[in-house]
């Protein structure tokens, strides 16, 4: 079977092999992007955009690497992941190992202080899950926008927090790119903290993609 006409149900059942961070760092806000999630996006992205076959794609707060491991599955030309932690960088690694992919390549650095300029315009696709940012690191999410944007030549797929929607347009206006929601997601979020009474929430996420046609 050629990979890049994998069918979702066999993307999302290779992306459940994928091991995900061993201890969690709450403030780095590290939970893992389902694997549903994470190939229901991918797919689209492939399938309705062509925005993965032999691009090169940045994964900006890559993680484990969930999602740089499902497009270099789907025929990426080559795939960087960014991330500030060491540790999930190194599950990143041996996840890579596993499925013997080597079109993927790893940065560790922060986000918030990456030079712009050497990075701009670097890379076709951006495609991120970053941290919502709206505790101790507000605006960390518009942060990681920012500079997708400025390294993306084509286009840049990313989560947000539905309930900031408006906040996502005004800034995409300011910044002159379009916004389109691709999709509503129900996104099982960790509990944060040891008083909260439920293992995890569900809450409203929007799938979105910035372009600048
Ligand atoms: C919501 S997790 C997403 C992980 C992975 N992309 C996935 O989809 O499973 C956010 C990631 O951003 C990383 N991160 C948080 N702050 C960062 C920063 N300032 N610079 C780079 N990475 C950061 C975390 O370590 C974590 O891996």
């Amino acid at each position: 079977m050629c990979l890049q006409d994998m069918k979702l149900k066999e993307l999302e059942g290779c992306l459940q092999q994928v091991d995900v961070f061993e201890s969690p760092k709450l403030l780095l806000e590290q939970y893992p992007t389902r694997p549903h999630i994470a190939a229901c996006m991918l797919y689209t992205i492939h399938n309705t955009f062509g925005d993965i076959e032999d691009k090169v794609i940045a994964d900006l707060g890559c993680g484990c690497g969930v999602l740089s491991i499902g497009a270099a599955m789907l025929g990426a030309g080559f795939c960087i992941g960014f991330d500030i932690d060491e540790d999930a960088l190194d599950t990143f690694r041996t996840n890579s190992e596993e499925f013997e992919l080597s079109n993927i390549d790893l940065v560790q650095c922060d986000i918030c202080s990456m030079a712009p300029t050497n990075l701009e315009k670097s890379v076709d696709t951006v495609i991120m899950n970053p941290p919502f940012g709206t505790k101790h690191n507000k605006g960390m999410d518009m942060k990681f926008l920012k500079t997708a944007l400025q390294m993306a030549r084509t286009s840049v797929y990313s989560l947000h927090k539905t309930s900031t929607r408006e906040h996502v347009q005004k800034k995409a206006a300011d910044w002159k790119v379009k916004m389109e929601v691709i999709a509503e997601l129900r996104y099982d979020l960790p509990a944060t903290y040891k008083f909260h009474k439920k293992k995890s929430v569900d809450i409203e996420v929007d799938f979105i993609r910035f372009s600048f046609d």
